[in-house]
């Protein structure tokens, strides 16, 4: 089985150099190794110095890197997609047209990456798959977009055990488009399994590592733990922090405040991410640029551990039953009680943490169930579902 190990982070902090330096080290040792950019401003070509592009290249000997393009995408992928675009654009009275504007589309962008990875995953050519994502938020629209479709294709397209409860009767008015025909709704059907296929390998902790990148500094570090919450919330498996950019000993004078700041952040990174690998990587005097020094790099960052390894084996949303009532609970260490919004909604439970929802659909042998009292105790909502 392909391993996955996708870094996200803050703008600037090292994700690319990180990806890269990873993706490197583990081509030397062997690993067949493909690296994917998802963030739509690529630098990965600039961190393994060539031009990387939209179809797969390869690097050297065992590593393959891809930078990749929504327009690219949509025409590698055309026959799975024609179906479905044809039909939304007549429904809305517009003629299909070039990849170009149909890659302006919402959600697009971040279906692309999904159906290459489904690809990747589906032909079983990689030992390890690294993903250099795009700065956290985007990142976390990619992360969500499953789901986000999930809740598309359960509300508005008459499939599965909403259809006739809320769909025909207010489909039309919401969202000016007719029910789609057998041939549509088939192919937005194979689209969706597909996403969700990869959406269930991305959640897969024996899977998919994600990895958090930061810089030892107080913006850097309250987002990091912004962007671990949401994670945790749609429930993907981080299982490392690296803190990157820590200044050396000999940084001299007009640095040290800046050092000082530093070494108590680290100190709070480190009481705070406690149950995952935090891993350190100081900044250098030159930029980590190209095969030598990604080499360098990569021994810097994971020291003598494996990047395959997985540093955390727990679950991040799990379902447990507890003197015969049913729960559950998900581990959301940094979330605020008060920034929190918790509501049924008929029979679904929403969970909203400032501006991210998520939607629990439950497990089939729950989904007779709907959420009741929840209780938030050291890090972790508990939801009893009744
Ligand atoms: N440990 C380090 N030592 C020295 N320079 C570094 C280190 N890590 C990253 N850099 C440099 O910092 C800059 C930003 O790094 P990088 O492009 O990897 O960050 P990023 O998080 O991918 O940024 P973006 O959000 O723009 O994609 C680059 O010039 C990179 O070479
Ligand atoms: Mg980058």
């Amino acid at each position: 089985m392909t391993r996955i190990i996708l870094y996200t982070g803050k703008g600037g902090v090292g994700k690319t150099s990180m990806a890269a330096a990873t993706a490197v080290g583990l081509a030397n040792s062997g690993k067949s190794t493909l690296i994917i950019s998802t963030d739509p401003a690529h630098s990965l070509g600039d961190a393994l110095n060539m031009d990387v592009g939209p179809r797969v290249k390869t690097v050297f000997k065992n590593l393959d890197a891809q930078e990749v393009s929504v327009v690219e995408a949509i025409s590698s992928h055309w026959g799975e997609l024609k179906v479905y675009l044809a039909a939304l654009f007549q429904s809305q009275g517009l003629d299909p047209v070039s990849a170009e504007e149909i890659a302006t589309l919402p959600g697009f962008d971040e279906a692309s990456h999904l159906l290459y990875l489904n690809d990747y995953l589906k032909s079983n050519r990689y030992d390890v798959i690294v993903m250099d994502s795009a700065p956290t938020g985007e990142a976390l629209k990619l992360l969500s977009f499953p789901e986000a479709m999930s809740w598309y294709m359960e509300k508005v397209f008459p499939i599965g055990r909403t259809t006739a409860r809320i769909v025909r009767p207010f489909m039309k008015p919401i969202i000016g488009m007719p029910l789609p025909d057998d041939t549509v709704f088939a192919s937005m059907d194979s689209l969706y399994k597909n996403l969700k296929k990869v959406r269930e390998v991305l959640i897969d902790n024996s899977i998919t590592s994600i990895r958090l990148v930061c810089n030892p500094d107080r913006m850097s570090f309250n987002e990091t733990k912004r962007a671990y919450t949401y994670l945790l919330l749609y429930g993907y498996p981080v299982d490392a922090l690296i803190v990157n950019k820590i200044f050396a000993d000999n940084v001299g004078d007009f640095f040290l405040k800046w050092k000082e700041n530093q070494r108590e952040i680290i100190k709070e990174i480190d009481e705070s991410f406690r149950e995952i690998k935090v891993l350190k990587v100081y900044l250098s005097d030159e930029e980590p640029i190209g095969r030598e020094y990604l080499t360098r790099l990569s021994k810097k960052i994971y020291e003598d551990s494996d990047p395959m390894e997985i540093f955390f084996k727990g679950k991040p949303i799990e379902y447990y039953r507890l003197d015969n009532r049913n729960y559950v609970r998900v581990k959301l260490p940094f979330a605020k009680k008060e920034s929190m919004n918790l509501y049924n909604k008929g029979g679904e439970l929403v969970i909203e943490i400032e501006n991210w929802r998520r939607v629990f659909y439950l497990p089939q042998s729950l989904s007779d169930k709907s959420p009741g009292n929840a209780e938030f105790i050291n890090g972790h909502l508990n939801i009893e579902l009744v």
